[in-house]
C-alpha cells in the first residue's frame, strides 16, 4: 500500500458531534430534527472494534488470522458494540459481467454478519482493497478486471450485496469503499460513491450508510465530500492515525518501512497537535454539513513500544470522545491487536486505554 498522507491541518471548532459518553467539555451542538436519527445511530455505534486481517485477506486466512465465533463472544464480554467487519469482495467475484460473487463467500459474510447482530452488536460491513478501484497494483487471487469494468463491477457488486442484505436489521450499516485513494480523487470520488449510493437505495432506501472522504478518508478531505443533500442516512467516517511516524513506525506497507522498532515516542505537544488538528477540522465540519463522524480506524502498530501504544490509545480515544465522536478500533488481534491469538489473553493496557472511563 502506498504511505498514507497525513497532514497538518488548522483547527477548528470543538463542539459535539455524535454522543459516546458525555462529552468532556465540548461545546453542544444540537442538529437539525430531520438529521437526529443519523446523529443517534452514529452515537449507538459507540466504542467498536474492527476485525482485521481476516475477511480482507485476499484469501481467508492467507495473513495467519482464522476466524471463528467465539472472537465475538469476547468482543461482546470485552465491552465492545459495534464490529467493523472489512471484506475483500473483489478477489470473490467474477472479473466480467455479470461481475457474480462467489456464492459460498457470500455464506460465509452473511454467516459472520448474522452471528454478530445475533450478539447484538451493531456490524459496519465494507468493501475493502478492490485494489484496481483505485489504481493499485493486483494483489495474490486478484484478476485483472478491463479498465472499462472496473467501475461497472464495482456497482455490481454493491447491487448484489445491497439486494442480498436489504432485509436485515438496520443494525447492519454499509461502508461502500474502504480508504478511497489515487485514482478515486475527491471528484472521481464523488461521482464514484453517488451512482453507489443510488444503487444501493433501490434496494435499501433507509439503510445507513457510511461514506469517508477522499485521501484514505483523511478529515483534511471532508472539505471536498459532496454528499446528496436529501440522503439523511449517511454517517461520515475519517481514519485517524496522526501522528503517524509514531503510529506507523517499522509498518512494512508504508514509507516508514525501514524504521527501527521503538523509534518514535508518544505523545510530545507537537504530536498531540498533529493528532488534534484534524479532529478539530471534522467537528467543524459536521457542524456546518449536519452530519455526524465516526472514526472508523485507528490505532498504533506494535513496532512501536507498548507504553507509547497505550498512551497514544488513550489519548486519541479520549480526543475523539470530548469531541462527540464515536469509533472503531484498527484491530482486534493482528499487528495493531488488542488481543493476542497466540496466548488467548487481551493485551491488558490496551484495552484498558480503549474502554476505560478515564
Ligand atoms: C488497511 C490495513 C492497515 C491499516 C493501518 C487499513 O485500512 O486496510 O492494511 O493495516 O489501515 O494502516
Amino acid at each position: 500500500m502506498n504511505p498514507k498522507k497525513r497532514q497538518t491541518l488548522l483547527a477548528g471548532s470543538a463542539g459535539l458531534t455524535c454522543l459516546a459518553v458525555p462529552p468532556l467539555g465540548a461545546a453542544t451542538y444540537q442538529p437539525p430534527k430531520a438529521d437526529k436519527p443519523a446523529f443517534e445511530f452514529c452515537a449507538a455505534l459507540a466504542r467498536g472494534i474492527n476485525l482485521g486481517n481476516f475477511f480482507e485477506a485476499p484469501i481467508e486466512n492467507y495473513w495467519g488470522m482464522s476466524y471463528d465465533e467465539s472472537l465475538l463472544d469476547l468482543i461482546v464480554q470485552a465491552g465492545f458494540k459495534t464490529l467493523r467487519l472489512p471484506v475483500r469482495w473483489s478477489t470473490r467475484a467474477l472479473a466480467t459481467a455479470p461481475f457474480t460473487i462467489d456464492p459460498d463467500f457470500f455464506n460465509r459474510i452473511e454467516g459472520v454478519v448474522q452471528a454478530a447482530l445475533k450478539r447484538n452488536l451493531h456490524v459496519v460491513m465494507n468493501m475493502h482493497h478492490y485494489r484496481q478501484i483505485n489504481d493499485e497494483p493486483l494483489d495474490e487471487a486478484e484478476a485483472a478486471v478491463a479498465t472499462k469494468d472496473v467501475d461497472e463491477r464495482f456497482f455490481a457488486m454493491w447491487q448484489q450485496i445491497a439486494s442480498r442484505f436489504s432485509g436485515y436489521p438496520a443494525q447492519l450499516a454499509f461502508e461502500l469503499l474502504n480508504e478511497p485513494h489515487k485514482r478515486l480523487n475527491e471528484t472521481k470520488w464523488n461521482q464514484v460513491f453517488e451512482r453507489c449510493r443510488q444503487t444501493v437505495r433501490v434496494t435499501n432506501p433507509n439503510r445507513w450508510i457510511v461514506v469517508g472522504p477522499a485521501q484514505w478518508n483523511n478529515a483534511q478531505a471532508l472539505k471536498d465530500l459532496v454528499l446528496e443533500k436529501t440522503d439523511r442516512r449517511l454517517i461520515v467516517t475519517i481514519h485517524h492515525y496522526n501522528p503517524f511516524e509514531f503510529t506507523h513506525q517499522g509498518a512494512s506497507w508504508t514509507k516508514l518501512k525501514d524504521q527501527s522498532a521503538n523509534s518514535v515516542d508518544c505523545c510530545d505537544a507537537s504530536q498531540l497537535n498533529n493528532m488534534f488538528q484534524p479532529l478539530d477540522l471534522a467537528v467543524a465540519w459536521s457542524q456546518q454539513q449536519h452530519r455526524p463522524i465516526w472514526v472508523g480506524e485507528f490505532g498504533a502498530y506494535q513496532k512501536a513500544a507498548m507504553p507509547a501504544r497505550v498512551r497514544y490509545t488513550r489519548l486519541a480515544r479520549k480526543a475523539f470522545e470530548e469531541r462527540g465522536f464515536t469509533w472503531a478500533y484498527w484491530e482486534l488481534a493482528s499487528g495493531f491487536g488488542i488481543w493476542d491469538p497466540k496466548t488467548k489473553r487481551w493485551r491488558e493496557d490496551l484495552k484498558q486505554a480503549l474502554l476505560g472511563n478515564s
